[in-house]
């Protein structure tokens, strides 16, 4: 008896990969031009378990100008949300020891705005709530200290949503912090309330403008501009550099560099600011 779905599936054709992978880097900027082998094997069984008989015709599918449910899931499965605790410890150092104590001096708002650009699971955004309750703690400061943290994966929102980790992930963060910040339930470690209503996830796409209410003191997008090409960094860098509060810093991956002419000054190795301005 032969199944009503195919077993198998023949090869993706390079129109089809074309296709898609320029649909995806104009919308999204991920550049997945080389990648044929990755983008064929993270899709082959979801195409299958979607019902379609051929890659073609499940191209044509997502494409469709109204598929905004099919591209959601495609990038639930191509984006890279590689991501734990403590990741690149001198930016946490930078934090504590300059930023924060020079915020402190310089912002005379009652508020520090933050954005965790690319926050993928949630650890990047949970750590820096942690070196800021941490910081915080002996001080009589009534600062309203709130994290923005944006992804375009729908998974990964859910997950940093959530903010419950294995026990494992745990291994990189200071042992108080595990007792201090998280409750743990059956091995499974969730991040308190109190630091959990500090940090606000939401889906946003870094190809689209950036129109929050409000500009960031800093804006730590690590590890996600790989992905793009030259052009599209050095769009997103201009569009941050606008909505970064004078004085304000950006924190990039330590194996990323910006693009010449960048208009932000760089500090120290992947910390990057823009000036204050003088009157
Ligand atoms: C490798 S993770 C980095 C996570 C974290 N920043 C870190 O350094 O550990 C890259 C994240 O960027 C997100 N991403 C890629 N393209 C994006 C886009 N156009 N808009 C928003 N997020 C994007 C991916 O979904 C992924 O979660």
């Amino acid at each position: 008896m032969t199944s009503f779905f195919p077993q198998r599936l023949e090869p993706m054709k390079d129109e089809d990969f074309f296709r898609l992978t320029s649909c995806i880097k104009q919308r999204y900027g991920l550049n997945l031009g080389d990648k044929k082998t990755l983008v064929e094997s993270r899709l082959y069984n979801y195409v299958l378990d979607r019902g379609f008989t051929s890659f073609a015709d499940f191209v044509s599918t997502a494409l469709a100008a109204d598929n905004e449910l099919e591209m959601a899931n495609i990038i639930n499965r191509l984006t890279t949300n590689y991501t734990y605790f403590m990741r690149e410890q001198e930016h946490f150092d930078h934090f504590t020891k300059v930023f924060l104590p020079n915020a402190e001096q310089t912002i005379d708002r009652n508020e520090l705005c933050i954005w965790s650009a690319g926050c993928s699971f949630g650890h990047e955004a949970y750590t820096f709530a942690c070196c800021m309750e941490d910081y915080f703690e002996d001080k009589n400061n009534s600062w309203d200290r709130r994290i923005l943290a944006t992804d375009i994966s729908h998974n990964a929102l859910l997950t940093a949503k959530q903010g419950s980790y294995g026990a494992a992930t745990l291994d990189s963060l200071p042992r108080a912090w595990k007792k201090k910040y998280f409750t743990e339930k059956n091995g499974i470690y969730t991040v308190n309330e109190r630091l959990r209503s500090q940090v606000l996830f939401k889906c946003h796409n870094l190809m689209e403008n950036i129109s929050f209410k409000k500009k960031f003191d800093l804006i730590i997008c690590r590890n996600v501009m790989i992905y793009f090409d030259r052009e599209t960094v050095r769009d997103l860098i201009r569009r941050f550099y606008d909505a970064t509060n004078d004085g304000g810093y950006l924190y990039i991956g330590h194996a990323e560099t910006l693009p010449e002419g960048s208009p932000y000054v760089r500090e120290r190795a992947a910390v990057y600011r823009k000036m204050l301005r003088r009157e």
